[in-house]
């Protein structure tokens, strides 16, 4: 679904990607793991197009994107939740997610409420505070209103820049929780993070970051039991994926269909290739 192969990028004269190579598949949560300043949240903005890569090429559903403008991208269907959540601090819960809808401005009036009911579906808290400024909200609750807002593009891929930074551990674990719920109703998932123990914890396969700086794939770590486990069984409608424009889509993905919502092929960590 999403490739990055040897992406490079610069602020001005400093290198700070230096070969990233990424894949994600479609249906799976990938999850980069990397320490500070190590070019995490620079690897999103470029998959969205706010860093141009000086090098190297990103692909989404088999077409180049890392010349396109970042709301092309999104029309395409990746969205971000950015790292520390970045709400509009003066606009209500309801105005929030009607912003992260920018690009549907075409959509049918009723389409869009029914997106806001599905947030609200996912996040009840954020229904009670509808009215309330985003400003005023806990952490954890600008956190949800972040990942609500991301929704509300139907992205058929979901990036995520650490979602659990500052947060509670009790809110990391709902975090992390609802990061697997969307991913089992159709939405593919690229996480930063750099507590590799909650990401881990949700994995059903890890790996050890590499000094080579290619992804790798390998077993689960022992004496981790794959998060899913617990896992609360939510009735919730499918998070509705439309369907891309790329000719080459196949046909089992419908975007309302119970394909899309049956369980991810697999959960995959990555470690993160940027230096
Ligand atoms: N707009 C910018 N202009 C210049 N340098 C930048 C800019 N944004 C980031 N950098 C630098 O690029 C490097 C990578 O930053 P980035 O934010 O991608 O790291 P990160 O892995 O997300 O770190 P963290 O875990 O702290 O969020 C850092 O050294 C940072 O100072
Ligand atoms: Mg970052």
């Amino acid at each position: 679904m999403l490739k990055l192969t040897d992406v490079v990028a610069h602020y001005g004269p400093i290198q700070v990607l230096k070969s990233v190579n990424l894949e994600v598949r479609a249906g799976e949560i990938v999850c980069l793991l990397g320490g500070n300043a190590s070019g995490k949240s620079t690897t999103m903005k470029t998959i969205l197009g706010v860093v141009r890569p000086t090098a190297g090429r990103v692909e989404f559903e088999d077409q180049r994107i890392d010349r396109l403008p970042t709301e092309t991208i999104v029309r395409r269907g990746i969205s971000l939740v950015p790292e520390a959540r970045r709400i509009f601090a003066r606009m209500t819960v309801w105005e929030n997610l009607a912003m992260g809808a920018f690009t549907r401005q075409k959509a049918p009036a009723g389409e869009l409420a029914a997106d806001v009911e599905r947030v609200y579906a996912l996040f009840p808290r954020l229904a009670e505070r509808q009215h309330q400024l985003g400003g005023t909200l806990s952490g954890g609750e600008q956190q949800m209103l972040a990942i609500g807002r991301a929704l509300m593009a139907r992205p058929r891929l979901l990036l995520m820049d650490e979602p659990s930074m500052g947060l509670a551990p009790v809110l990391v674990d709902q975090v992390f929780d609802i990061i697997q719920t969307i991913n089992r109703l159709g939405t593919t998932i690229l996480v930063v993070e750099q507590n590799a123990a909650v990401a881990l914890s949700i994995a059903s396969r890890g790996a050890p970051k590499r000094p080579d700086r290619r992804p790798r794939r390998g077993p689960h770590p022992p004496g981790r039991r794959p998060h899913s486990a617990r896992l609360p069984r939510r009735r919730l409608t499918p998070w509705p994926v439309p369907s891309r424009s790329c000719p080459s889509r196949s046909s089992s993905a419908s975007p309302w269909g119970p394909s899309t919502a049956s369980s991810p092929s697999a959960t995959r960590w990555s470690t993160a290739s940027c230096s």
